[in-house]
């Protein structure tokens, strides 16, 4: 099937280690869209669809998740990936909607690719065979110290962390690495945000940078 971005319609993914505060700043976002008077959705990744969130539930809450390979992880991410972008992100698109996307293709880069050691080749076939031709417009990473995501999976897991969550420091100081290695060798797609800075500071770059790509 071949997927067309819509001229007026934009996705714009959000990426970043856990505890970055990316569900806060797209729900901040998602307002100042809609005070626009323009349609807006919010989806996340994986999820966001039946399907989806069932997939989800394999990737993190399996009782069997230590035995997962890296490659079923990096299937199951996609697949979940492929039935976000036909079922919600394309259509939505295809209607002029501006798409918010808590991650997107750049976090199986990220964590499969980078942190879980998986070839780089097969990560972008695999990536690319699943989004069809739908590619964020624009992709922020809210930037944070390893010490401060640790930190924070810690302060938010009031229920025990889940099989990502359990990964060590050093799993996470990759995590960061690989995006900033990523958003570096892809400027005019990423823009990177320092994460430690207040909410509302923040909330005021996220909105300046979007604002000059859906202009
Ligand atoms: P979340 O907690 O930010 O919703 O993301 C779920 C976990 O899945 C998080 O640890 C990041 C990880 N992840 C990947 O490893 N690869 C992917 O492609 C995606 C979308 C998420």
């Amino acid at each position: 099937m071949s997927l067309k971005n819509h001229p007026a319609g934009k996705l714009i993914s959000f990426e970043g280690s856990e505890g970055s505060g990316k569900s806060t700043q797209i729900a901040a976002l998602a307002k100042h869209i809609q005070l626009l008077g323009r349609e807006v959705l919010t989806t996340r990744e994986p999820g966001g669809t039946e399907i989806g969130e069932q997939i989800r539930n394999i990737i993190v809450h399996n009782s069997r998740g230590d035995e997962m390979c890296a490659e079923t992880e990096l299937f199951l991410f996609a697949a979940a990936r492929a039935q976000l972008v036909r079922q919600v992100v394309a259509p939505a698109l295809a209607r002029g909607t501006l798409v918010l996307s808590d991650r997107f293709l750049d976090s199986s880069t990220v964590y499969q690719g980078i942190a879980r050691n998986l070839a780089s080749d097969p990560v972008q076939q695999i990536n690319d065979f699943a989004v069809g031709n739908v590619m964020p417009d624009l992709t922020i990473v809210l930037d944070v110290p390893t010490e401060v995501s640790l930190a924070r999976i810690r302060l938010r897991a009031s229920d025990l962390p889940d099989r990502m969550e359990r990964e060590n420091a050093a799993f996470f100081a990759k995590v960061r690495e690989g995006y900033l290695l990523l958003a570096k060798s892809l400027p005019a797609r990423f823009h990177v945000i320092d994460g430690t800075q207040p909410e509302a500071v923040i909330e005021k770059e996220v909105w300046k940078t979007v604002q000059r790509h859906i202009a």
